[in-house]
């Protein structure tokens, strides 16, 4: 609790001492989980509830599905009270503010916690990605005035609060990204009912800003280049630059390392009947470990739910290591320690973060990375190309280096072995 309120007043400080953009990393700690390490970051409730509180006119989320409360599992469980504070925060909003919301067209997804928002003014809209594509819509982001913005890995389920490890970004007063980002809900919102995704878009949806072309901007008192992108292609409009190009572009411009911090990875459409192969991210980054040495690491998750095929692949990707050519590809498993009350909430106590960080970049997504997340599911991501520090102030790419490493030399984290997959995945 005094953590959580230093943080507050930090970022309090911070929001009125500082006129121009600046980006804040947040993160959910799953209960219990307990790091050796000062690398510590404001919680994504705390932040959910800082851009409520700063709401003056519009909130606009894009999201898989809503589990705010703990009726979905029909347990009483104390740590699911931060879901519910969300969920009770945001009818109020939508009562005096204008609130939207895209949702994946549900399949058997609870409907309790939209049918509330609806009856309290909020508008909400079903993207059938099932008809439109044959994904879902993954994306998690809000929106605020649009003036501010979080995005990351946490769903509107209570347990992306208390009992999964998630990673996002919030970006305070920044109307020019924001605005961009809009362009990405307004799709999501237009294809709420539509039949069928236009080709090409209208030129309301086309961006200026990409990989290209990024966003230049101070942000936390320092230059940096930051820009959206957007999955699957057929979203993204006239200059948006895809969410797997994107991937493939931060690879290729690092130069000593790349860490990737994701919770699924397979050179696979997982989902894709007949069995497909789809080796785009996993090619690049063999690649670059070879061509030009660059240091790789992948942090992947381990839980009961993990696909024991991804482990053969990674098996297969960390063979990419040998030191006497420089070759350096590492793989480690983290795992979230449960005690047997927390052992019992289904789908809970994992790593869910989808960020990757290079020598030079942050990037910062919402999809696992296989084929499907980047040919038919819709995710999104924020890439921040900020490493020269023009104050005293850590670059976002040195804090998120900072994050990763604190995992990566944690004890929860083990090597990808035999044993390892015995005892916990
Ligand atoms: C946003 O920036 C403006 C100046 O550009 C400043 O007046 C305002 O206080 C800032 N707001 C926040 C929330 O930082
Ligand atoms: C925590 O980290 C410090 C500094 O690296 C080390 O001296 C100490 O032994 C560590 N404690 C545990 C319990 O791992
Ligand atoms: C990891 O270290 C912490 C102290 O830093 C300790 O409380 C915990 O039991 C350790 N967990 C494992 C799995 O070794
Ligand atoms: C919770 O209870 C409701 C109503 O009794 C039931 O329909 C639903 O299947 C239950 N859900 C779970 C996860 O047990
Ligand atoms: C980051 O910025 C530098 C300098 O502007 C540029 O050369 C590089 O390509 C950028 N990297 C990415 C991944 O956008
Ligand atoms: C992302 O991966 C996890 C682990 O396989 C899975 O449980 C989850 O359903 C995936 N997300 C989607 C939208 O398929």
């Amino acid at each position: 609790w005094t953590r959580s309120l230093n943080q507050t007043t930090w970022l309090l400080s911070l929001l009125s001492s500082s006129p121009g953009a600046f980006l804040v990393l947040v993160e959910s700690i799953p209960e219990g989980l307990e790091f050796n390490s000062s690398t510590t970051h404001p919680s994504i409730y705390q932040a959910w509830i800082n851009l409520m509180k700063e709401a003056r006119s519009s909130v606009d989320i894009a999201s898989f599905y809503w589990t705010l409360t703990n009726k979905d599992t029909n347990t009483s469980e104390p740590t699911a009270s931060q879901g519910e504070d969300v969920l009770k925060r945001l009818a109020e909003l939508s009562r005096a503010l204008k609130v939207r919301v895209a949702v994946n067209a549900p399949e058997k997804q609870p409907q309790d916690d939209l049918q509330l928002l609806r009856s309290s003014g909020a508008d909400v809209r079903t993207v059938d990605m099932k008809k439109l594509t044959s994904g879902v819509l993954h994306t998690k982001f809000w929106l605020v005035d649009r003036k501010h913005l979080y995005i990351g890995s946490a769903n509107m389920d209570w347990r992306s609060l208390t009992q999964v490890k998630e990673l996002g970004a919030v970006v305070y007063n920044c109307s020019c990204l924001a605005a961009d980002l809009e362009k990405i809900f307004e799709a999501y919102w237009y294809l709420g009912g539509a039949q069928s995704i236009p080709s090409p878009w209208p030129s309301r949806f086309s961006t200026a800003f990409n990989k290209e072309t990024p966003l230049q901007l101070p942000l936390n008192n320092t230059p940096a280049s930051v820009y959206l992108s957007s999955s699957p292609p057929s979203f993204c409009a006239s200059g948006r630059t895809s969410d797997l190009q994107s991937i493939l572009g931060v690879i290729a411009d690092a130069d000593r390392f790349v860490y990737i911090a994701v919770m699924n990875y397979q050179p696979t459409m997982e989902f894709s009947h007949p069995k497909r192969y789809w080796a785009d991210i996993d090619t690049q980054l063999r690649r670059v470990a070879y061509e030009r040495r660059v240091k790789v690491r992948l942090l992947i998750s381990c839980w009961d739910h993990s696909q024991p095929l991804m482990f053969s692949f990674l098996r297969s990707l960390a063979s990419v290591y040998e030191p006497m050519s420089k070759l350096d590809v590492q793989v480690r498993l983290f795992v979230v320690p449960s005690n047997p009350r927390q052992k019992q909430i289904p789908f809970a106590r994992v790593n869910h973060n989808k960020y990757m960080v290079t020598d030079k970049v942050a990037y910062i997504g919402t999809s696992n990375w296989s084929g499907d997340y980047f040919v038919n599911t819709a995710g999104s991501a924020l890439v921040v190309n900020q490493t020269e520090s023009g104050s005293s102030e850590p670059t976002v790419q040195s804090q998120l280096k900072a994050v990763f490493e604190r995992d990566w030399f944690s004890n929860h984290s083990t090597p990808l072995s035999p044993e390892a997959l015995e005892a916990f995945c």
